[in-house]
């Protein structure tokens, strides 16, 4: 039985009151996720239950029980506690897999402090763009990952404390940073939780806009009410469940549903710290017996891409239910996943902005492959037109995803940005700027985003930000980013650039220019594939004209381009 059972009847009479009282909030009182997520499942009985099982690629395995979770959770709090941080105060957590990221974002919880976490394989201009937007107090990190926080220290004058995991004692510290070793400190069993409120800010993430700088999500206490029901309801989280949420915490999803949504409803969760392979990933859910996996559509074409051979070698009879976020699932994906895994991947659509999941397809309804399913009880989301907002009543006709906003994990604010936060309204519904349809029995069918950002492999990239690296480099003259399509990644980064005089295009020069992007921002945004030019289309004005060079890469119409030349907006 799923702990959803009927998605009809639950629609009927919902309130969020559901997930408030099972968590026992009341509303008006004290909520802390950190609480929420350690010392409350000790109380419920399960302090020697195994919270995390940790795994890397060399094959060392560590474990925590929900104890040891509260315990180093209380540890990693007191010592942040001990240096000054105050509630509020951002704490940057820039860590692979590692258990610490994890015990790290609920000890910065339990101290009101808001949990700023951020992709490891951030280049040194990545990193800086949101530390200094969040003006960041602290950053716990890796030593491996010293060398791009030390290239840009001049430039941060707010940030006082690099906290580093796993210093080698012998080696000499630089100027603000600091050893803490978790296995060599006193357990703190005895701590005082910051008495956080619904509203009290918790986790900041970053998200890629066309335009313009990343933006911070402000997010809050409150939204475990709906990360802790979507995880019980949507991912069919029960108590015997060993749960696999493959996405990293840098990312929303890793952070909503991979520590917030598992350790709420106090399950068995794996982390594997390693690179994807078929293989690995298939020894891993042999290993632990994985009952639940949430994944990605470009791991599961990934999967797809190796064979099913491979799939014959491992026993992967523990899966019980799958689940799928961050680009569109493909009809085939959910196909093949049943047919090999005897069960269907089934899609969920969300954002970093909506902090949970909002579409979705439940256990024991209908699937149609391809579509994201139906809102989540108490979610009311249409979609609208273009022009007037306005609710279409028309089955199948496209326009914009909208929700009405007032669900407990929608964000508050965009970090020191309130008139984009702003923008995202319209007629009373929040539009996460993507396009869907709905047909005549309610069921969503994703289309496409309503702007240039460049989804690959579920993480969203602006072409903007990879413009301006690009035109740091110095044989750049002029650059424009697009997508171009890639059938495990969906989407990958392409570039167009116009050299400086002086300069050649050849083989040489491509790879060193996608490296540099690389280094300075991330591998997700590293270009495929870099195109030279002699001039890149412009408007009259000189405005590059992306979207020429877009329709070109996806063997789409590009219009009339007169009336683009004239466009200037
Ligand atoms: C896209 C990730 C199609 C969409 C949780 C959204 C999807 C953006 C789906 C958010 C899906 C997410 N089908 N597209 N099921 N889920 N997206 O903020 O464009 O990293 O707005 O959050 O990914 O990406 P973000």
């Amino acid at each position: 039985m799923s702990n959803i059972g009927s998605y009809e009847e639950r629609i009927r009479d919902f309130s969020w009151s559901i997930s408030e009282k099972e968590l026992g909030y009341n509303p008006g009182g004290i909520i802390n996720i950190g609480w929420l997520c350690s010392d409350r499942i000790c109380e419920l009985g399960k302090a020697q239950k195994t919270g995390l099982i940790w795994e890397n690629a060399s094959g060392v395995v560590k474990k925590f029980t929900y104890n040891d979770i509260r315990l180093a959770s209380n540890t990693i709090g007191q010592f942040l506690r001990d240096l000054g941080i105050k509630p509020e105060d951002r704490i940057c957590l820039f860590m692979d897999k590692i258990p610490e990221l994890y015990l790290g974002f609920l000890g910065i919880l339990k101290i009101g402090a808001i949990a700023q976490p951020l992709f490891s394989a951030f280049g040194d201009e990545s990193l800086f763009i949101r530390l200094e937007n969040a003006w960041t107090r602290a950053i716990i990190t890796q030593k491996k990952h010293l060398p791009k926080i030390r290239k840009i220290l001049d430039k941060m004058p707010f940030l006082e404390f690099i906290i580093i995991v796993d210093q080698d004692p012998l080696k000499p510290l630089q100027s603000r940073e600091i050893a803490f070793d978790l296995k060599n400190i006193p357990k703190v069993e005895v701590f005082e939780i910051c008495p956080t409120r619904a509203e009290s800010p918790s986790v900041l993430h970053y998200t890629s806009g066309t335009t313009g700088q990343p933006k911070g999500v402000k997010h809050v206490h409150y939204s475990i009410i709906s990360q802790y029901l979507t995880s019980k309801w949507v991912l069919d989280l029960q108590d015997d469940d060993i749960y696999w949420c493959t996405a990293d915490p840098g990312w929303v999803t890793g952070t909503s549903y991979g520590i917030i949504g598992a350790f709420s409803n106090g399950v068995t969760q794996c982390v594997l710290d390693a690179g994807f392979s078929a293989e690995s990933w298939y020894r891993f859910i042999e290993k632990y017996r994985i009952t639940m996996w949430y994944s990605a559509p470009t791991a599961i074409r990934s999967l797809m891409k190796a064979g099913d051979e491979i799939i014959n070698k491992f026993d992967l009879s523990s899966l019980r239910h799958l689940a799928s976020v961050g680009e569109p699932l493909n009809p085939e994906a959910v196909i093949w996943s049943e047919k090999v895994f005897g069960k269907p991947f089934l899609d969920t659509y969300w954002q970093t902005e909506t902090g949970s999941i909002m579409i979705s397809n439940y256990p024991g309804m209908k699937i149609k492959p391809g579509s994201m399913g139906k809102p989540f009880p108490g979610i009311t989301a249409t979609v609208v037109s273009p022009d007037t907002y306005e609710s279409f009543d028309v089955p199948g006709k496209i326009g914009l995803i909208a929700l009405k906003p007032g669900w407990p994990s929608m964000m508050r604010m965009y970090w020191n940005n309130e008139e984009t936060y702003k923008n995202k309204f319209r007629n009373g519904w929040y539009l996460p700027g993507d396009r869907s349809s709905i047909d005549t029995d309610g069921y969503f069918w994703f289309v496409g985003r309503d702007d240039d950002v460049i989804n690959t492999g579920g993480h969203l990239v602006s072409p903007f930000e990879v413009e301006s690296a690009l035109l740091e480099h110095p044989a750049v003259a002029e650059s424009a980013v697009v997508s171009k399509p890639d059938f495990v990644n969906m989407e990958v980064v392409k570039a167009f650039v116009s050299l400086k005089p002086g300069y050649q295009p050849s083989k040489e020069l491509d790879l060193e220019i996608m490296n540099f992007v690389r280094k300075k921002l991330s591998p997700l945004a590293m270009p495929q594939e870099i195109e030279f030019m002699d001039s890149l289309p412009k408007t009259r004005s000189g405005k590059i004209m992306r979207r020429i060079l877009h329709a070109r890469e996806w063997g789409e119409e590009v219009g009339d381009t007169s009336t683009l030349e004239d466009d200037d907006k």
